[in-house]
């Protein structure tokens, strides 16, 4: 007997569009969407904000245990630090880059991982990563690995800030970001970015975001016919 509610986890490298496609599908299978990525980059802002450098392990772990951070739907998902709305200082470039190495503290970890599990309790949620299907919520009922090539995800990620009105950065430097990330993400010791063993991978490259939906929503389905 199930005690609690269907859990999607949708993992995958930095700029491969899982928000995006998490929302959405949150939205399609009538579920919650709990982004992960938020709650690191709330604890890395914390961490800027308290002026604890980035290499001081116990003064990072203790920023992380002792600052509330929370998240609220209002319908669409607020990220508050200490009850202060961070939600869009958290995607600045300066907490974007500070992020993995405070990712990659095991104690932030540690905090971070209870708060996503009680998020996720009863269920019935989207929950967004890079470990959400091998450490946070290893028996979800689905499971994606969400990739696209450097080169795409480079491209993509251009073209967003293009649209932002910010240029002078080519799409060679964003795809070099792009890989330091997943190399940090991908290499750290505690809970790497990994495919899990039962992931249904999802190669973004060359499909828009409608159809990477369409493909999660058809693997659920197909799914929820035998469960
Ligand atoms: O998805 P994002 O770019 O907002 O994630 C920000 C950082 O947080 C990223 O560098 C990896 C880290 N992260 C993580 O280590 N584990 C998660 N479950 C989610 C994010």
């Amino acid at each position: 007997l199930k005690s609690r509610l269907p859990v999607v986890a949708i993992d995958g490298p930095a700029g491969a569009g899982k928000s995006t496609v998490s929302r959405l599908v949150a939205q399609r299978l009538g579920l919650t969407y709990l982004d992960t990525g938020a709650l690191y980059r709330a604890v890395t802002w914390a961490v800027l904000r308290s002026g604890v450098p980035l290499a001081d392990a116990v003064g990072v772990a203790e920023v992380a245990a002792s600052t509330p951070v929370e998240l609220r739907w209002q319908p669409d998902l607020r990220v508050f630090v200490a009850g202060e709305d961070c939600t869009d200082i958290i995607r600045t470039p300066e907490v974007t880059q500070a992020v993995s190495q405070v990712a990659a503290q095991p104690a932030v970890r540690q905090v971070l991982l209870y708060i996503q599990r009680q998020y996720g309790q009863r269920g019935g949620i989207v929950v967004e990563g890079r470990d959400i299907g091998t450490t946070v919520f290893p028996t979800a009922e689905l499971k994606i690995f969400l990739t696209a090539s450097v080169q795409e995800r480079a491209q993509r990620r251009w073209q967003e800030l293009q649209q932002q009105g910010i240029t002078g950065l080519d799409v060679a430097a964003i795809a070099q970001a792009i890989q330091k990330r997943d190399a940090q993400d991908s290499q750290r010791q505690v809970s790497p970015l990994r495919q899990a063993a039962d992931a249904v991978v999802i190669d973004s490259d060359g499909l828009d975001v409608a159809g990477v939906v369409a493909q999660i929503v058809a693997v659920w389905q197909t799914r929820s016919q035998f469960q």
